[in-house]
């Protein structure tokens, strides 16, 4: 079984309102992109299929899923002790990243308003549907007396710049990644009820399909635009971001360990299901995918998460600054290391056998 980390205390901002993890490579992020090249962005030979993932998208099919039921309304004081504090950082990791998504998105939205409505219209509905996601989220971390204030997370958070190509494969490979994620939690929780122990992951199955909808419109963009995957540059980047995606994963997953076994899941084979099925999602956007069955591509990626492991126990040792650098140094390399190793094995071509997988 993989080892987790001990769960540090909650820190807060002033009463009932928790402060924001400190940021890392592996917290969520909050993304600004060139707005006037998104606007400039010509869509009009996959205009038809864009506008239809849209109208998917205005439909709102989940306009009444996110209320919160009679089931929440009750004490929830009896989850306590590294239950409680895990399950609030899980918490506030979704929360931090659907209310990033949100700020993008809105952002997308506005400025892009007039030069290219139909890419303001679908950024729109993306954004609403974050909105709702976040605030759900929020109001689930105020039932164990804690939120976040979004406002101050919007004003005190580092923004990345990404240009728009890299936001249109991460947030794709995200949406998708997201999907994978909730709907295997539903899934395990429909057949192993008594690990349900708050009734937010009843509604993983719908909240899913919204993420499922906004990986569908990120595919029909990304197809949009032939130099994102019809040239050697192009499959360099996508086997970049994919790998990116599948460790930041898998580093996450087994820092956080106990509280997938709180849920009665193995953190292994999760990782593993989410990453497989992920990457033969990506099949019908990508011009490749990765060879997860190749013999060495989860040991790769659990030597990373390791040193990254070790890395955060470094971290949190008291001692000398230079001490612990010098510390990090054969820790970095290993990961960076066997991230190289990863991106050398060859990847699965799949643009020519498009038609079968789509
Ligand atoms: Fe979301
Ligand atoms: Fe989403």
């Amino acid at each position: 079984m993989v080892k987790s980390l001990e769960t540090p205390p909650v820190e807060l901002l002033k009463p009932g309102v928790k402060a924001p993890v400190q940021e890392t490579l592996l917290t969520p992020r909050f993304y600004t992109t060139d707005f006037d090249a998104v606007a400039k962005m010509d869509i009009s030979a996959y205009e038809n299929e864009l506008r239809s993932v849209v109208d998917e998208l205005k439909a709102d099919y989940n306009r009444h899923h996110f209320v919160r039921d009679d089931e929440f309304k009750q004490c929830w004081d009896h989850i306590e002790g590294e239950k409680r504090l895990a399950f609030l950082d899980f918490l506030e990791r979704s929360c931090t990243s659907e209310f990033s998504g949100f700020l993008l998105f809105k952002e997308l939205s506005r400025r892009i308003k007039d030069s290219n409505p139909l890419l303001s219209e679908a950024f729109g509905y993306l954004a609403r549907d974050e909105a709702r996601h976040a605030g759900f989220l929020n109001k689930s971390m105020a039932d164990f007396n804690l939120s976040l204030d979004l406002s101050y997370l919007t004003k005190n958070r580092t923004y990345t710049f990404f240009p728009p190509e890299w936001v249109i494969y991460t947030v794709y490979l995200s949406e998708k990644i997201g999907y994978w994620r909730y709907i295997l939690v539903y899934r395990h929780m429909e057949k192993n009820p008594e690990f349900q122990f708050y009734p937010l992951f009843r509604k993983f199955e719908s909240w899913c399909q919204d993420e499922n909808r906004h990986g569908d419109f990120f595919k029909a963009l990304l197809r949009s635009q032939p130099q994102l995957w019809n040239n050697w540059k192009a499959r360099l980047w996508v086997r970049f971001f994919l790998l990116t995606v599948f460790a930041t994963h898998t580093m996450t997953v087994f820092e956080r360990a106990s509280f997938y076994e709180i849920l009665g899941i193995h953190p292994r084979k999760y990782n593993n299901q989410v990453i497989e099925e992920t990457n033969k999602t990506a099949a019908r956007a990508f011009p490749i995918i990765l060879n997860t069955n190749h013999p060495y591509f989860f040991w790769f990626l659990e030597q990373c998460a390791i040193n990254n492991q070790k890395l955060i126990e470094l971290n949190n040792t008291k001692g000398w600054g230079v001490i612990k650098f010098f510390k990090k140094i054969p820790l970095l390399r290993n990961i960076v290391w066997y991230m190289l190793r990863l991106y050398l094995i060859k990847p699965i071509k799949v643009e020519a056998i498009r038609e079968t997988v789509c």
